[in-house]
């Protein structure tokens, strides 16, 4: 993998892969989604019962949608200029265009409290806990942050268990995608740090199954805010 600045490539990879991402998602051509991994994350949502949600990293928006559509007051946010336009084209929802750097600068952007603040396959930096740390402060005391990522055990592919930048080609989604994208593969026990760290704590993991293959599909982490006496 060749990328000097991973986190840069990342958002650029968003711009210039925003019109064959939103033909995938769109036309339901990303296999995983199709097989439990959309539905997963609106019923972990939902079982919350959420009034007010944050969808973070919403991209076109279909999630902050689905929520909408159940009586759910949802703000989506993304950093893709492309893809704020493309979710606020659809409607369906609030969406703000809005960097992660900058919310990090200034959490307050977030607006909030929420509920419910929902990142479904957007946490692809090898440092998290500055985002999960300003996304926690924007929670309502007894609002929850979900977490939908792969799941480590089948994303392993041939590579070590150990965290590191891997590459996704998004070879098999159905579209031409113009930029590869970098993103950092973490184990478990990375994922739970990284979580602590940011004054969180895993208090349900889920792992939708794949019933066909028998493995699991993806990770959802379910995490409050960690009172201040927490060890
Ligand atoms: C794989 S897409 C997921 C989109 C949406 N959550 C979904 O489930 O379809 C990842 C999204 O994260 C957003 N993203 C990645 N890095 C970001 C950053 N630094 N600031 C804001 N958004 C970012 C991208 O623009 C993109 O829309």
């Amino acid at each position: 993998m060749d990328f000097d600045d991973p986190e840069q490539a990342i958002r650029k990879s968003w711009s210039v892969n925003a019109a064959a991402w939103t033909a995938a998602v769109r036309g339901k051509r990303i296999p995983s989604r199709a097989a439990g991994t959309d539905a997963a994350i609106v019923n972990a949502c939902m079982r919350l019962r959420p009034r007010r949600a944050l969808d973070v990293g919403c991209g076109e928006g279909w999630l902050a949608r689905a929520l909408a559509q159940m009586g759910v007051a949802v703000l989506g946010i993304d950093g893709s200029c492309e893809l704020s336009a493309e979710a606020r084209g659809a409607g369906g929802g609030s969406f703000q265009q809005l960097d992660f750097s900058s919310l990090v600068r200034d959490p307050t952007q977030a607006a909030g409290p929420w509920d419910v603040i929902v990142c479904n396959y957007v946490l692809f930096t090898a440092s998290l806990a500055p985002l999960l740390t300003a996304l926690g402060r924007r929670l309502a005391p007894a609002g929850r942050l979900l977490i939908q990522t792969v799941h480590p055990w089948t994303a392993i592919g041939d590579g070590a268990y150990a965290p590191g930048w891997r590459e996704e080609t998004f070879a098999g989604f159905g579209a031409e995608f113009p930029s590869p994208m970098p993103w950092y593969f973490r184990t478990l026990q990375t994922w739970s740090e990284e979580v602590t760290r940011a004054d969180l704590a895993i208090v349900r993991i889920e792992e939708p199954m794949n019933r066909e293959t028998g493995k699991p599909l993806s990770l959802i982490l379910e995490c409050a805010a960690r009172p201040l006496a927490w060890p």
